[in-house]
Formats: C-alpha cells, structure tokens, sequence
C-alpha cells in the first residue's frame, strides 16, 4: 500500500485535513496554504517562523556544517543510532506488522535512512529545511526500491502537521531536550507526539543531558497517559570525557579513528556499567499508547 500526503498530513494551525495539492503549495479547505519548496512541504506556522528560536538556530547550523555534530564520526553517537534501529525492529516485531514511522527532527537522516526494512511508511520531518533536503537525500541513496514508502516534510514536534492516531512508532532520537525548546513547549511536544499516535503504538525517546537532569525527560513523559515500557541508560558519559580528553589532537587521523571506534566505545560502555547511572549522558524510554 502506498501512502500519499492526503493520507497523514494536517493543517498545524486549523486542524483542518482537506486540501488540494497545487504545484508550488498546498491549500486547506478553510483557505489555509503552505507552500512546497524543492517538493517538500513546508508545514510551519507564521507564528513559528517568527517565535522559535530553534528555527534559525538549526536552520543556520545545517547551512554552515555539512553535517553539524559530526553524528557518523563519533562511535557513541553511532551506537546510540544502532539502538534506536534496534528498538524499532524489536517493536515492529511486537506490532507484526510493517508499520508507519515517524521520524522526529531526523537530522541528515542517519536513523531514518536504516528503518525501511520495518516500515510500510516512513515520514521524517525536521524544522530545518537544509536538514530535510539532505536526509532526503541519504533515504532515497539508501533504500533503492523502498523509496517510495518515505516522505519528508518541514515542520514543528511542537504542532505536528499530521492527523490523529495514524502512526505506528514515533521516534524522538534526541527531541524533547534536544530541540532546545522551553519546558512547557517540551510538553506541547510531547503531547503532539501522543496525539498522531495510533491508538495501539509506541514512541521511542533518546535524549542527551546530565544524569542528575535525567528526571525531567521522566516527569514529561509521566504526565501522559501512555504506558512508560522501559527506561535505560546508554552509559556514554566515560566516552564523552574521553572524547574531551582528544579534543586537543582531533586534527590526527589516529585521535579520529580511536573516537570513530565501535570497539572502543563498547569497551568504555562496560566499565560505565558498573560505575552506576551517573555514567550515562543518554537516557532513553519507550512509551505505550493502548487506547481502545
Ligand atoms: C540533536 S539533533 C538529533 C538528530 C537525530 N534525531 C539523531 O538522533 O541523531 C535534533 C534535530 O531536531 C531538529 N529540531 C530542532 N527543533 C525541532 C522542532 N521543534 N521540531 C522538529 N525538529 C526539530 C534539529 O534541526 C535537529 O536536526
């Protein structure tokens, strides 16, 4: 089955769901338009494009980095994308089912590009356009005959674009605190999250902060009425030291190969372990929506 954007997407501002499709934008029934740029509809409120901070900040970062925080460098940033692709195969298989993705400020597409062999539909959505246009870019180089199932779209975790109860998992790999929103736009966020929720689904949480600030990623997330399945800790912290400790030799192929490693950043993942939950800088949850 193959999803069109009439079959998901919504007015962030109305609610409104009927529209026709133009050329260069999209118009809803109550008169509401947003327009396509390079094809990718670009769902942002006015209000958004003059409130958030976020919007320039991420905007401008993508435009300046190739690929701002070096994600594909760094062992334990690829470790963690490794467990978020691992999470949805194991979720998926729960489900039995393909199911539909929604991919949550997806970046370059590191996450997104990997999820085709779970999904039947895959939405990524980020709020930077520069970012959209080159995950569009990795998922189409990366999925080959998949490539129909994705969809990319620009808008906001905080007023999602889409309508209610139609996805299967939503991933939100470094979101709520990763977003750099304030603490109630976080909540918005998180509620957003739980409306586009099918009504059986999950959503799958990775944020980055410091273990005593763990509890607030947990207080969001307690505050709806979704089932908390698990929370865990990615016990990164040692490897976030040792990659200060390089930061002086980054410029030497040997500093980048021992910070690209897997090896490594496995081995300082297990002594993390046993340090405690003060070694973990990534914490991670998985949520159940089960609405009858
Ligand atoms: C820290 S990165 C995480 C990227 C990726 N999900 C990962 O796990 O590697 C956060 C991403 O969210 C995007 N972003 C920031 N604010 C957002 C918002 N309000 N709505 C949607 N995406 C947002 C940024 O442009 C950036 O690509």
């Amino acid at each position: 089955m193959s999803f069109s954007l009439t079959s998901f997407l919504q007015c962030p501002q109305t609610k409104s769901k009927n529209f026709e499709l133009f050329e260069n934008y999209l118009s809803f029934e109550d008169g509401t338009k947003y327009s396509f740029v390079d094809k990718i509809p670009v769902m942002l409120m006015p209000s958004m494009i003059n409130q958030q901070e976020g919007l320039s900040f991420f905007e401008n970062f993508y435009q300046t980095a190739s690929e701002p925080w070096k994600y594909s460098q760094r062992a334990a940033e690829c470790l963690r994308h490794d467990y978020v692709v691992e999470k949805v195969a194991q979720l998926t298989e729960k489900l039995g089912k393909k199911a539909k993705i929604l991919d949550i400020g997806c970046s370059l597409g590191h996450i997104t590009a990997r999820l085709h062999p779970y999904a039947e539909l895959i939405v990524a959505m980020d709020i930077s356009l520069t970012a959209i246009q080159k995950a569009r870019y990795h998922c189409l180089q990366s999925a080959h005959k998949k490539a129909n199932i994705y969809h990319f779209v620009v808008g906001s975790a905080t007023d999602l674009p889409f309508i209610d109860n139609f996805f299967d998992i939503v991933v939100a790999s470094d979101g709520l605190h990763g977003w750099h929103l304030p603490q109630e736009l976080q909540q918005k966020a998180a509620g957003e999250i739980y409306r586009v929720m099918y009504r059986q689904a999950y959503a799958i949480f990775t944020d980055y902060l410091h273990p005593r600030l763990h509890y607030k990623v947990s207080s969001i997330l307690e505050k709806f009425p979704w089932q908390i399945e698990c929370i865990e800790l990615l016990y990164d912290r040692l490897w976030y030291q040792f990659e200060s400790l390089l930061k002086a030799f980054k410029q030497y192929w040997w500093a980048q190969k021992w910070l690209a490693s897997k090896k490594i950043a496995l081995f300082l993942r297990s002594i993390a372990k046993n340090l405690g939950n003060n070694y973990s800088k990534h914490i991670t949850a998985i949520v159940y929506k089960n609405e009858s």
